[in-house]
């Protein structure tokens, strides 16, 4: 492959992939619903297994996971939960990704995933073939990825990162002089240039749900809701970042819904957060930002297909049957690990630092 750039853009052709329809969600009455959430109780104990939800998944799951003692998590926390805690199952309700960090991170341990179809479109559009055909060709870059990607793709880098810490990393990187290879995500990667000054080598991938939120809408909507502080997270295109008074990971868009004193909140970011966010601020109004089909032919109303594959009774199939384990050879996991543990060191001793400058 040639060395084609547009900017910091690589000039790669992505490979094709189906973005899945938005599966139905269960219909059942609340009775039900406190039935099953009794039978996963049971099997979690039964199975010495604890329940890690991400915030965009299904409200009951995420207030499942929280009641029986597991976490709601953004990936990061997700990722570092699962070292933390005893059990010796892990079920990850998220996206293929997390499962497998979780899985690199505890190898001997048992990680169940709800659905094993459960991707992202960040991890399907970055396969290890084509992404370490890239890394090659500039050797003399460090390599630093996002976690929304594979084992493999993890194991080819130096870093991996989560929108959470992946300012302070790349600051850090260049401070020690060192030229930057970003992926997958080149919305996320342009707004990490932008807030450090650093150049970074991008990767083409997106995510398909948060670049479907159109700034032109967003403003209207603005408009409409001129009390309204605008959240967003970085995953979504720059116009929309440029409008939001807020851009973070999920847990920061969380504090900030908790923090900020505004009645009213646009979130730029799947809606599966709102369950969190009216649990830590229920008197505050939020609202979806507007994505490309508002008012017209919206199909996925920024719903994350993939995420929206979990749910209680798959749950509690994979604790009955045992099916639906995430499996990653422990050579893949033990490379892999070393990028991942590294960024989990450096949010260690972030806290430690903030720590001592309060006391
Ligand atoms: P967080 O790392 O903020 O949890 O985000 C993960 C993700 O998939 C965002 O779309
Ligand atoms: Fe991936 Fe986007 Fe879904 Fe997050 S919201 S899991 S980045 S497709």
């Amino acid at each position: 492959m040639t060395k084609t750039f547009s900017g910091q853009l690589a000039d790669i052709r992505l490979p094709i992939f189906n973005v899945p329809p938005q599966p139905e969600k269960p219909v059942r009455s609340p009775e039900e619903t406190a039935r099953l959430k009794e039978r996963i109780r049971t099997l979690l104990r039964e199975q010495d297994a604890v329940l890690v939800a991400h915030y965009y998944t299904d409200g009951d799951l995420q207030d499942l996971a929280e009641e029986t003692g597991g976490c709601v998590a953004d990936s990061l926390e997700m990722a570092r939960f699962g070292t933390e805690h005893p059990a010796s199952t892990l079920v990850v309700a998220g996206v293929r990704f997390m499962g497998e960090t979780s899985k690199i991170l505890n190898n001997e341990k048992r990680v169940l995933m709800p659905d094993l179809a459960a991707t992202c479109s960040l991890d399907e559009g970055c396969p290890i073939e084509l992404f370490s055909r890239f890394c090659d060709e500039h050797p003399d870059h460090t390599v630093v990825v996002y976690a929304n990607t594979s084992a493999e793709v993890k194991a080819r880098s130096h870093w991996v990162v989560t929108s959470g810490i992946a300012l302070p990393i790349v600051q850090y990187l260049a401070e020690r002089g060192e030229k930057i290879l970003w992926g997958p995500d080149q919305h996320l990667g342009r707004y990490v240039q932008r807030m450090t000054g650093v150049e970074m080598l991008l990767w083409p991938g997106s995510c398909v749900v948060h670049e479907g939120f159109r700034a032109e809408a967003l403003e209207e909507m603005m408009r409409r809701h001129p009390e309204a502080a605008v959240l967003v997270h970085p995953e979504s295109p720059q116009a929309v970042v440029d409008l939001a008074d807020v851009v973070g990971s999920t847990t920061a868009l969380i504090h900030a819904v908790r923090d900020l004193p505004n009645p009213e909140f646009i979130v730029a970011t799947e809606p599966g957060i709102f369950n969190k966010m009216q649990q830590v601020a229920p008197e505050k109004k939020l609202f979806v930002a507007p994505t490309a089909g508002e008012g017209a032919t919206c199909e996925s109303c920024a719903r994350c297909a993939w995420m929206a594959m979990n749910s209680l009774e798959k749950v509690a199939e994979v604790l009955e049957k045992g099916t639906n384990e995430i499996l990653v050879s422990p050579e893949l996991a033990a490379k892999a690990r070393v990028p991942i543990q590294r960024m989990l060191d450096f949010a260690g001793k972030m806290k430690e630092k903030a720590g001592a400058k309060k006391e």
